[in-house]
């Protein structure tokens, strides 16, 4: 059986990580194209360096949940046969357990030269004016994170897994920003029975061959235990 799990922040958001959309989300007060733009980034480095440094840093301060950890038990059955799409930037699924993962939207835990594109591992305060370590230049560290009009990582990857893929779920995504709004038309025109796990009702919530409402540490538990035949 070949699975495809993409999830977006709804996931981790029991794990205490604000989810971007819901009433007490992460753009309120915020401008998206302040923070999550190459523009924005131009203009004001310093204040999106800060927006992702303050985001890193709650890392330390959060753990994987049931949903997570969940997650890791189904690739540990399907293997080769899995593969999770993530949205979320954080560490969550690394560190519930799951390795056959791609950050489509990057991740927080890495930053990236705008002259020479290195990436290399972050998890201390970024700033613009850090030296990059291969060709020397500073004025453009930026957080290794895929930003609005930016073309999102892993994409062709996910593609092929989606051809194949005999179940697809979305978990905890209100499936609005694309490519991945799209990954469940996708999967069904290839074939596949499609899930969607969310607390709430979203936009594509009818184009799916199921639902599972209720929060992530609850529901995804519960599926993944289907596949384990208990
Ligand atoms: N369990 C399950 N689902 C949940 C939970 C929960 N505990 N809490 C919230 N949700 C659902 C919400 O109902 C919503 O559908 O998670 C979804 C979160 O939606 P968004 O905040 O829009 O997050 P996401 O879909 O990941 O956003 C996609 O948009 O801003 C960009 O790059 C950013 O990766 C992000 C992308």
């Amino acid at each position: 059986m070949k699975v495809v799990v993409l999830t977006g922040a709804g996931i981790s958001a029991e794990s205490g990580i604000r989810t971007f959309r819901d009433s007490d989300g992460l753009w309120e007060g915020l401008s998206v194209n302040q923070v999550a733009t190459r523009t924005g980034f131009g203009r004001n480095p310093e204040l999106v360096n800060r927006f992702y440094n303050q985001r890193r840093r709650q890392l330390a301060e959060v753990t994987p949940n049931a949903a997570h950890f969940a997650l890791a038990e189904l690739e540990q059955k399907f293997g080769d046969d899995f593969l999770l799409v993530t949205q979320n930037v954080d560490d969550l699924h690394e560190r519930a357990g799951s390795k056959r993962l791609i950050h489509i939207h990057g991740e927080l835990l890495k930053k990236r030269c705008t002259w020479c594109e290195q990436t290399t591992p972050c998890d201390v305060d970024l700033s613009a004016e850090d030296h990059c370590a291969k060709c020397g230049r500073e004025m453009g560290m930026r957080p290794d994170i895929v930003w609005f009009g930016e073309v999102p990582h892993g994409l062709e990857r996910s593609y092929e897994a989606l051809q194949r893929a005999e179940v697809f779920a979305a978990i905890g995504t209100s499936g609005l920003v694309e490519p991945a709004s799209r990954f469940g038309a996708k999967a069904k025109v290839y074939g596949a029975h499609t899930v969607e796990i969310n607390a709430t009702e979203t936009a594509k919530s009818e184009s799916f061959d199921e639902v599972l409402r209720g929060p992530a540490s609850e529901t995804v538990p519960r599926w993944v235990a289907r596949f384990a035949g208990r």
